[in-house]
Protein backbone atom coordinates (compact mmCIF):
# COMPACT_ATOMS: atom_id res chain seq x y z
CA UNK A 1 0.00 0.00 0.00
CA UNK A 2 1.39 3.32 -1.24
CA UNK A 3 0.99 6.48 1.63
CA UNK A 4 1.56 9.74 0.12
CA UNK A 5 1.33 13.19 1.89
CA UNK A 6 -1.68 15.61 1.10
CA UNK A 7 -0.67 17.83 -1.90
CA UNK A 8 -2.82 21.07 -2.16
CA UNK A 9 -4.15 20.91 -5.50
CA UNK A 10 -2.15 23.26 -7.68
CA UNK A 11 -4.88 23.32 -11.25
CA UNK A 12 -6.71 26.40 -9.97
CA UNK A 13 -10.04 24.44 -10.99
CA UNK A 14 -11.10 24.53 -7.40
CA UNK A 15 -10.43 27.91 -5.93
CA UNK A 16 -9.76 27.95 -2.18
CA UNK A 17 -13.32 29.36 -0.29
CA UNK A 18 -11.00 30.65 2.87
CA UNK A 19 -11.35 30.19 6.56
CA UNK A 20 -14.79 29.95 8.02
CA UNK A 21 -15.66 31.73 10.92
CA UNK A 22 -15.81 28.28 12.76
CA UNK A 23 -12.27 27.89 11.93
CA UNK A 24 -10.90 30.74 12.87
CA UNK A 25 -12.81 30.84 16.16
CA UNK A 26 -10.91 27.63 16.64
CA UNK A 27 -7.46 28.41 15.66
CA UNK A 28 -7.71 31.22 17.67
CA UNK A 29 -8.39 29.63 21.11
CA UNK A 30 -5.29 28.63 21.74
CA UNK A 31 -4.50 32.43 21.92
CA UNK A 32 -6.53 31.68 25.61
CA UNK A 33 -4.62 29.55 28.01
CA UNK A 34 -7.40 28.99 30.59
CA UNK A 35 -10.22 29.20 27.85
CA UNK A 36 -11.81 25.81 27.98
CA UNK A 37 -14.00 26.87 25.07
CA UNK A 38 -16.85 28.16 26.38
CA UNK A 39 -15.99 31.89 24.74
CA UNK A 40 -15.58 29.44 20.96
CA UNK A 41 -19.11 27.88 21.47
CA UNK A 42 -20.61 31.49 22.41
CA UNK A 43 -19.54 32.94 19.44
CA UNK A 44 -20.78 30.58 17.71
CA UNK A 45 -23.91 30.50 18.98
CA UNK A 46 -24.36 34.11 18.15
CA UNK A 47 -23.26 33.45 14.79
CA UNK A 48 -26.24 31.17 14.08
CA UNK A 49 -28.28 33.74 15.27
CA UNK A 50 -27.26 36.11 13.30
CA UNK A 51 -27.60 33.70 10.05
CA UNK A 52 -30.75 33.22 11.27
CA UNK A 53 -31.69 37.13 11.30
CA UNK A 54 -29.83 37.64 8.20
CA UNK A 55 -32.52 34.93 6.68
CA UNK A 56 -36.03 36.98 8.12
CA UNK A 57 -34.43 40.56 7.13
CA UNK A 58 -33.30 39.36 3.49
CA UNK A 59 -37.46 38.06 3.56
CA UNK A 60 -38.86 40.46 5.62
CA UNK A 61 -40.37 42.23 2.44
CA UNK A 62 -42.11 39.08 1.04
CA UNK A 63 -43.30 37.76 4.13
CA UNK A 64 -45.56 39.72 7.39
CA UNK A 65 -42.42 40.73 9.48
CA UNK A 66 -42.02 44.44 8.35
CA UNK A 67 -43.93 46.91 10.66
CA UNK A 68 -44.28 48.03 14.04
CA UNK A 69 -45.34 45.56 16.33
CA UNK A 70 -47.21 47.36 18.24
CA UNK A 71 -45.90 48.29 21.28
CA UNK A 72 -43.26 50.44 22.79
CA UNK A 73 -39.86 49.35 24.75
CA UNK A 74 -38.32 50.90 27.72
CA UNK A 75 -36.53 53.42 25.71
CA UNK A 76 -40.09 54.77 24.69
CA UNK A 77 -39.01 53.61 21.12
CA UNK A 78 -41.88 51.21 19.14
CA UNK A 79 -40.77 48.09 18.43
CA UNK A 80 -40.96 47.08 14.67
CA UNK A 81 -41.78 43.06 14.47
CA UNK A 82 -38.19 42.62 13.14
CA UNK A 83 -37.04 44.45 16.60
CA UNK A 84 -38.68 41.53 18.37
CA UNK A 85 -38.28 38.62 16.25
CA UNK A 86 -34.32 39.28 16.26
CA UNK A 87 -34.53 39.70 20.23
CA UNK A 88 -36.30 35.60 20.35
CA UNK A 89 -33.71 34.90 17.65
CA UNK A 90 -30.64 35.87 19.88
CA UNK A 91 -32.09 35.05 23.36
CA UNK A 92 -33.00 31.45 22.20
CA UNK A 93 -29.62 30.86 21.10
CA UNK A 94 -27.80 32.41 24.04
CA UNK A 95 -30.03 30.20 26.00
CA UNK A 96 -29.50 26.95 24.40
CA UNK A 97 -25.93 27.19 24.14
CA UNK A 98 -25.58 26.80 27.98
CA UNK A 99 -22.54 29.33 28.02
CA UNK A 100 -24.43 32.66 29.02
CA UNK A 101 -26.15 33.34 32.43
CA UNK A 102 -27.83 36.47 32.31
CA UNK A 103 -28.65 38.83 29.03
CA UNK A 104 -29.26 42.63 28.73
CA UNK A 105 -31.18 43.24 25.28
CA UNK A 106 -32.50 46.65 24.17
CA UNK A 107 -35.91 44.83 23.66
CA UNK A 108 -35.85 43.70 27.69
CA UNK A 109 -36.82 46.23 30.79
CA UNK A 110 -35.01 43.80 33.18
CA UNK A 111 -32.21 41.56 33.07
CA UNK A 112 -32.90 38.13 31.92
CA UNK A 113 -31.62 35.72 34.17
CA UNK A 114 -31.12 32.41 32.18
CA UNK A 115 -31.39 30.15 35.08
CA UNK A 116 -28.39 28.69 33.98
CA UNK A 117 -26.15 29.39 36.97
CA UNK A 118 -23.13 27.31 35.74
CA UNK A 119 -22.95 29.85 32.62
CA UNK A 120 -20.02 31.86 33.23
CA UNK A 121 -20.47 35.06 30.47
CA UNK A 122 -22.96 37.72 30.68
CA UNK A 123 -23.89 39.23 26.96
CA UNK A 124 -25.37 42.93 26.15
CA UNK A 125 -27.03 42.92 23.08
CA UNK A 126 -29.20 45.16 21.06
CA UNK A 127 -30.57 42.08 18.96
CA UNK A 128 -31.21 44.88 16.13
CA UNK A 129 -29.91 48.40 16.05
CA UNK A 130 -31.12 51.11 13.72
CA UNK A 131 -34.61 50.22 13.88
CA UNK A 132 -35.83 52.96 11.36
CA UNK A 133 -34.33 52.00 8.69
CA UNK A 134 -35.78 47.94 8.89
CA UNK A 135 -38.62 48.68 6.69
CA UNK A 136 -36.97 50.86 3.82
CA UNK A 137 -34.74 48.11 2.84
CA UNK A 138 -31.49 50.45 4.56
CA UNK A 139 -28.94 48.61 6.51
CA UNK A 140 -28.82 47.78 10.44
CA UNK A 141 -26.92 45.77 12.32
CA UNK A 142 -26.86 43.63 15.82
CA UNK A 143 -24.24 44.32 18.49
CA UNK A 144 -23.20 42.41 21.23
CA UNK A 145 -21.04 42.27 24.63
CA UNK A 146 -19.41 39.57 26.09
CA UNK A 147 -18.00 39.34 30.13
CA UNK A 148 -17.21 36.82 32.09
CA UNK A 149 -19.49 36.83 35.26
CA UNK A 150 -17.84 38.44 38.64
CA UNK A 151 -19.51 36.27 41.32
CA UNK A 152 -18.65 32.20 40.70
CA UNK A 153 -20.59 29.74 38.51
CA UNK A 154 -23.26 28.15 40.23
CA UNK A 155 -24.09 31.13 42.53
CA UNK A 156 -27.42 33.34 41.57
CA UNK A 157 -26.76 36.69 39.54
CA UNK A 158 -25.83 39.56 41.01
CA UNK A 159 -25.58 43.32 39.68
CA UNK A 160 -22.06 43.27 39.86
CA UNK A 161 -21.96 40.60 37.36
CA UNK A 162 -24.10 42.91 34.48
CA UNK A 163 -22.70 46.38 35.76
CA UNK A 164 -19.21 46.36 34.43
CA UNK A 165 -17.59 48.82 32.56
CA UNK A 166 -16.48 48.16 29.12
CA UNK A 167 -12.66 47.72 30.35
CA UNK A 168 -14.32 44.73 31.51
CA UNK A 169 -15.21 42.86 27.87
CA UNK A 170 -13.85 39.52 26.96
CA UNK A 171 -15.51 40.13 23.14
CA UNK A 172 -17.53 42.13 21.69
CA UNK A 173 -18.91 42.56 17.92
CA UNK A 174 -21.35 43.46 15.21
CA UNK A 175 -23.07 42.25 12.38
CA UNK A 176 -24.11 44.46 9.76
CA UNK A 177 -27.02 43.51 7.38
CA UNK A 178 -25.76 45.74 4.53
CA UNK A 179 -24.97 45.08 0.78
CA UNK A 180 -23.17 41.85 2.18
CA UNK A 181 -23.60 40.55 5.73
CA UNK A 182 -20.41 40.61 7.96
CA UNK A 183 -19.78 39.53 10.95
CA UNK A 184 -16.72 41.45 12.70
CA UNK A 185 -15.53 40.87 16.33
CA UNK A 186 -12.64 41.19 18.71
CA UNK A 187 -12.07 38.84 21.83
CA UNK A 188 -8.82 41.89 22.74
CA UNK A 189 -6.26 40.39 20.28
CA UNK A 190 -7.32 42.75 17.05
CA UNK A 191 -10.67 42.71 14.71
CA UNK A 192 -11.31 40.52 12.67
CA UNK A 193 -14.31 40.85 9.98
CA UNK A 194 -16.09 37.81 7.94
CA UNK A 195 -18.48 38.03 5.28
CA UNK A 196 -21.80 35.29 5.07
CA UNK A 197 -21.87 33.71 2.21
CA UNK A 198 -25.51 32.84 1.28
CA UNK A 199 -24.79 29.78 -1.04
CA UNK A 200 -22.76 28.04 1.80
CA UNK A 201 -24.25 29.45 4.70
CA UNK A 202 -20.56 30.15 6.24
CA UNK A 203 -19.51 33.46 7.38
CA UNK A 204 -15.79 33.56 5.57
CA UNK A 205 -12.84 35.70 6.66
CA UNK A 206 -12.35 38.28 4.63
CA UNK A 207 -11.02 40.95 6.47
CA UNK A 208 -8.17 39.88 8.93
CA UNK A 209 -6.92 42.22 11.28
CA UNK A 210 -8.71 45.63 10.58
CA UNK A 211 -6.39 48.28 11.22
CA UNK A 212 -8.73 52.09 11.34
CA UNK A 213 -6.84 54.96 9.42
CA UNK A 214 -5.48 57.45 12.35
CA UNK A 215 -7.26 60.28 10.13
CA UNK A 216 -10.40 60.93 7.97
CA UNK A 217 -12.34 63.05 6.08
CA UNK A 218 -16.25 61.98 6.66
CA UNK A 219 -18.22 63.01 9.58
CA UNK A 220 -21.61 61.13 10.72
CA UNK A 221 -23.51 62.83 12.74
CA UNK A 222 -27.91 64.08 12.47
CA UNK A 223 -27.50 67.53 11.38
CA UNK A 224 -31.22 67.63 12.09
CA UNK A 225 -30.47 68.32 15.85
CA UNK A 226 -27.88 71.03 15.31
CA UNK A 227 -30.49 73.51 17.11
CA UNK A 228 -29.68 71.48 20.32
CA UNK A 229 -26.07 70.92 20.07
CA UNK A 230 -23.22 73.14 22.63
CA UNK A 231 -21.71 75.21 20.51
CA UNK A 232 -18.18 73.90 20.59
CA UNK A 233 -19.96 70.86 18.65
CA UNK A 234 -21.13 72.96 16.20
CA UNK A 235 -18.00 74.60 15.65
CA UNK A 236 -16.15 71.40 15.47
CA UNK A 237 -19.05 70.37 12.89
CA UNK A 238 -18.58 73.38 10.73
CA UNK A 239 -14.99 72.78 10.64
CA UNK A 240 -15.80 69.53 9.14
CA UNK A 241 -17.92 71.72 6.71
CA UNK A 242 -14.72 74.17 5.55
CA UNK A 243 -12.39 71.46 5.00
CA UNK A 244 -14.94 70.01 2.85
CA UNK A 245 -15.26 66.09 4.22
CA UNK A 246 -18.22 64.12 3.13
CA UNK A 247 -21.02 63.74 5.15
CA UNK A 248 -22.06 60.43 5.73
CA UNK A 249 -25.41 59.26 7.89
CA UNK A 250 -26.49 56.35 7.51
CA UNK A 251 -29.10 56.31 10.72
CA UNK A 252 -27.98 52.98 11.69
CA UNK A 253 -24.89 53.28 13.81
CA UNK A 254 -23.41 49.40 13.13
CA UNK A 255 -23.17 51.19 9.44
CA UNK A 256 -22.03 54.71 10.22
CA UNK A 257 -19.53 52.89 12.32
CA UNK A 258 -18.44 50.38 9.93
CA UNK A 259 -17.99 52.56 7.32
CA UNK A 260 -15.46 54.92 9.14
CA UNK A 261 -13.67 52.17 10.46
CA UNK A 262 -12.45 51.03 6.84
CA UNK A 263 -12.51 54.98 5.30
CA UNK A 264 -11.31 57.04 8.41
CA UNK A 265 -14.15 59.03 9.72
CA UNK A 266 -16.07 60.16 12.60
CA UNK A 267 -19.37 59.46 14.47
CA UNK A 268 -20.81 61.60 16.50
CA UNK A 269 -24.16 61.71 18.54
CA UNK A 270 -23.67 63.98 21.32
CA UNK A 271 -26.06 65.43 24.38
CA UNK A 272 -28.99 67.14 22.78
CA UNK A 273 -32.16 68.95 24.42
CA UNK A 274 -34.12 65.81 23.75
CA UNK A 275 -31.47 63.40 25.01
CA UNK A 276 -29.23 65.31 27.17
CA UNK A 277 -27.46 62.53 28.41
CA UNK A 278 -27.16 61.26 24.50
CA UNK A 279 -29.17 59.07 22.96
CA UNK A 280 -27.21 55.71 22.42
CA UNK A 281 -26.80 52.75 24.94
CA UNK A 282 -23.89 52.61 27.00
CA UNK A 283 -24.21 48.87 27.93
CA UNK A 284 -24.80 47.00 24.41
CA UNK A 285 -24.16 49.68 21.88
CA UNK A 286 -21.45 52.35 22.78
CA UNK A 287 -19.67 49.78 25.21
CA UNK A 288 -19.11 47.05 22.76
CA UNK A 289 -18.17 49.14 19.16
CA UNK A 290 -15.60 51.33 21.70
CA UNK A 291 -13.70 48.02 22.11
CA UNK A 292 -13.71 47.18 18.57
CA UNK A 293 -12.43 50.58 18.05
CA UNK A 294 -9.73 50.77 20.24
CA UNK A 295 -8.59 47.30 18.88
CA UNK A 296 -8.07 48.48 15.65
CA UNK A 297 -6.37 51.74 16.73
CA UNK A 298 -9.36 53.97 16.76
CA UNK A 299 -11.18 55.55 19.42
CA UNK A 300 -14.60 56.53 21.41
CA UNK A 301 -15.32 59.00 23.98
CA UNK A 302 -18.51 60.74 25.56
CA UNK A 303 -16.18 64.25 25.07
CA UNK A 304 -14.62 63.97 28.43
CA UNK A 305 -14.04 60.49 28.88
CA UNK A 306 -13.12 56.84 27.40
CA UNK A 307 -16.25 54.77 26.72
CA UNK A 308 -14.84 51.88 28.02
CA UNK A 309 -14.17 53.86 31.92
CA UNK A 310 -17.48 54.79 32.34
CA UNK A 311 -18.77 52.86 34.76
CA UNK A 312 -22.67 51.76 34.41
CA UNK A 313 -25.34 52.78 36.76
CA UNK A 314 -28.31 51.72 35.26
CA UNK A 315 -29.04 49.47 32.35
CA UNK A 316 -30.23 51.29 29.56
CA UNK A 317 -28.01 54.11 30.31
CA UNK A 318 -27.45 56.76 27.59
CA UNK A 319 -24.23 58.05 26.52
CA UNK A 320 -22.99 60.65 24.07
CA UNK A 321 -20.59 58.92 21.96
CA UNK A 322 -17.89 60.32 19.40
CA UNK A 323 -15.99 57.33 17.81
CA UNK A 324 -13.39 56.68 14.91
CA UNK A 325 -10.50 57.52 13.51
CA UNK A 326 -8.26 58.98 16.38
CA UNK A 327 -7.07 61.89 15.09
CA UNK A 328 -10.76 63.15 14.46
CA UNK A 329 -11.90 61.93 17.94
CA UNK A 330 -9.10 63.68 19.48
CA UNK A 331 -9.52 66.88 17.14
CA UNK A 332 -13.45 66.64 17.98
CA UNK A 333 -13.20 66.70 22.17
CA UNK A 334 -10.97 69.54 22.17
CA UNK A 335 -14.29 71.27 20.69
CA UNK A 336 -16.58 70.38 23.56
CA UNK A 337 -16.76 72.59 26.97
CA UNK A 338 -15.32 70.51 29.80
CA UNK A 339 -17.35 70.05 32.81
CA UNK A 340 -16.56 72.43 35.65
O1 LIG B 1 -29.91 52.71 18.35
C1 LIG B 1 -29.96 54.00 18.09
C2 LIG B 1 -29.92 54.42 16.64
O2 LIG B 1 -30.92 53.83 15.86
C3 LIG B 1 -28.56 54.24 15.96
O3 LIG B 1 -28.43 53.02 15.26
C4 LIG B 1 -28.52 55.40 15.02
O4 LIG B 1 -27.21 55.80 14.69
C5 LIG B 1 -29.26 56.46 15.79
O5 LIG B 1 -30.10 55.80 16.70
C6 LIG B 1 -30.09 57.32 14.91
O6 LIG B 1 -30.68 58.29 15.67
P1 LIG B 1 -31.38 59.57 15.00
O7 LIG B 1 -32.55 59.05 14.27
O8 LIG B 1 -31.75 60.41 16.18
O9 LIG B 1 -30.37 60.20 14.12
Amino acid sequence: MKILPYAPDQSGLAYSVGTTLDRFIKLKQSDFPFASGELSQLLRDIALAAKIVNRETTRAGLSNIGGAFGQVNVQGEEQQKLDVIANIRFMRALSKGGEVCAIVSEEEDSVIDLKNSSGKYVVAIDPLDGSSNIDVNISIGTIFSIYRRRTPAGSPIQEKDIMQAGTEQVAAGYVLYGSSTMLVYTTGRGVNGFTYEQSLGEFFLSHPDIQAPKNGEIYSVNEGTQHDWEEGFKSYINQCKERRYSARYIGSLVADFHRNLLKGGIYLYPATKKNPAGKLRLLYEANALAYIAEQAGAMATDGTQRILEILPTTLHQRTPLLIGSQEMVKEAESFLSKPA
